[in-house]
């Protein structure tokens, strides 16, 4: 890179500036950018499928409405984070088939079954929750189209966590059985909650630059800190009790101490080796195939309808 361009644009950055898409920026910003967005978007997708499967088993018409709403939500999420990452001149193309092709990461979270209806509501609580949590800052991303595809997102995202958590009021105010279901739905969804913020900072390649280019606000560790704080009293309001003996209070620090993460299951699972990996992608992987008829008729009629404006 130029030297003096990469002053300029380091400035701007430490400035607060916007980067848009026709400024100047260094090409590991350009790929770094495609990486996080691509994978984001990829994340907003895939985590359909989870609560797809609960859709037409919804307990109520109400749940199945506003689980249904949540899912198309989290399609515009995919569908706006691809046009933005476009911006950075990569195509829907080729980031498909990066995600198909496995070179590409979604959430590890989504590699999770959802084995009953308490599930839905631990996801809207949690793993919304988390993505709340990780996305607010991303408002402040420097990259102009990501930052304003977050403002957006993110006011959708608290309508799926306080879904989620009315959900687990429902439950634990009901049988004791429903109790039962959401007590075990928070078992087996928090630790794989608090492995969506990422690795350690000391373990994450890409913190020290992406926070210097302010791609991101805060460290994964910061976040995880907020996040654990914020939702450990939520779980005691439910009367919910979070799978961690080592959890408590720590009043010098100001915040909850909690037991180390399981780093060899993260790895495990950002390598494919989740529990649903394999569905999860032939899911994608069919639904891309099923779609093409759909893609193949609107470029016919854009070729049509555009050579008859040219006329
Ligand atoms: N699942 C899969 N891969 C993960 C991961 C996770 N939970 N956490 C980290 N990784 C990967 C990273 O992608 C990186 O691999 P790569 O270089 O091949 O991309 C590697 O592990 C090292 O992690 P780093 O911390 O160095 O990577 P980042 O600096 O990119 O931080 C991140 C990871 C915090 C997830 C960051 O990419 C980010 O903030 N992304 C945007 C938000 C996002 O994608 N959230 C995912 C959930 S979206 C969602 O939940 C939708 C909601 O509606 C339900």
């Amino acid at each position: 890179d130029d030297p003096q361009q990469l002053a300029r644009f380091e400035a701007r950055v430490a400035a607060d500036d916007f980067i848009e898409p026709n400024d100047w920026m260094p090409e590991t910003y350009r790929k770094t950018l495609v990486r996080q967005m691509s994978q984001h978007a990829h994340s907003e997708i895939v985590g359909m499928l989870p609560e797809g499967n609960w859709l037409t088993r919804a307990p109520s018409l109400s749940r199945k409405a506003i689980l249904l709403a949540k899912i198309q939500d989290e399609a515009g999420h995919g569908l706006y984070l691809y046009c933005a990452a476009e911006t950075l001149g990569v195509s829907r193309e080729q980031m498909i088939d990066a995600l198909h092709d496995g070179s590409a990461k979604y959430s590890t979270i989504f590699n999770y079954p959802t084995l009953n209806w308490a599930d839905i509501g631990a996801i809207g609580w949690l793993v919304d929750g988390a993505a709340i949590m990780n996305q607010v800052p991303l408002q402040r991303t420097s990259y102009g189209p990501y930052a304003r595809a977050m403002v957006r997102i993110c006011k959708e995202e608290s309508f799926h966590q306080r879904q989620g958590f009315e959900l687990m009021m429902h439950m634990v105010n009901g049988t004791p059985d429903q109790r039962e279901m959401a007590q075990d739905a928070l078992n087996r969804f928090w630790w794989p909650s608090l492995m969506m913020f990422g690795p350690p900072d000391d373990k994450s390649p890409n913190t020290e630059r992406s926070m210097r280019w302010r791609i991101k606000r805060d460290t994964n560790d910061d976040l995880r800190q907020k996040f654990v704080d914020a939702t450990v009293p939520q779980a005691e309001l439910l009367g919910l009790t979070v799978p961690d003996p080592n959890l408590r209070w720590n009043e010098e620090r100001g915040h909850y101490d909690f037991s180390p993460i399981d780093w060899e299951e993260f790895y495990a699972v950002v390598r494919g080796e989740g529990p649903v990996a394999q569905e999860r992608m032939q899911a994608r992987r069919k639904a891309w195939d099923d779609g093409a008829w759909v893609r193949e008729a609107a470029a016919s009629y854009e070729t049509k309808h555009a050579s008859a404006r040219i006329a």
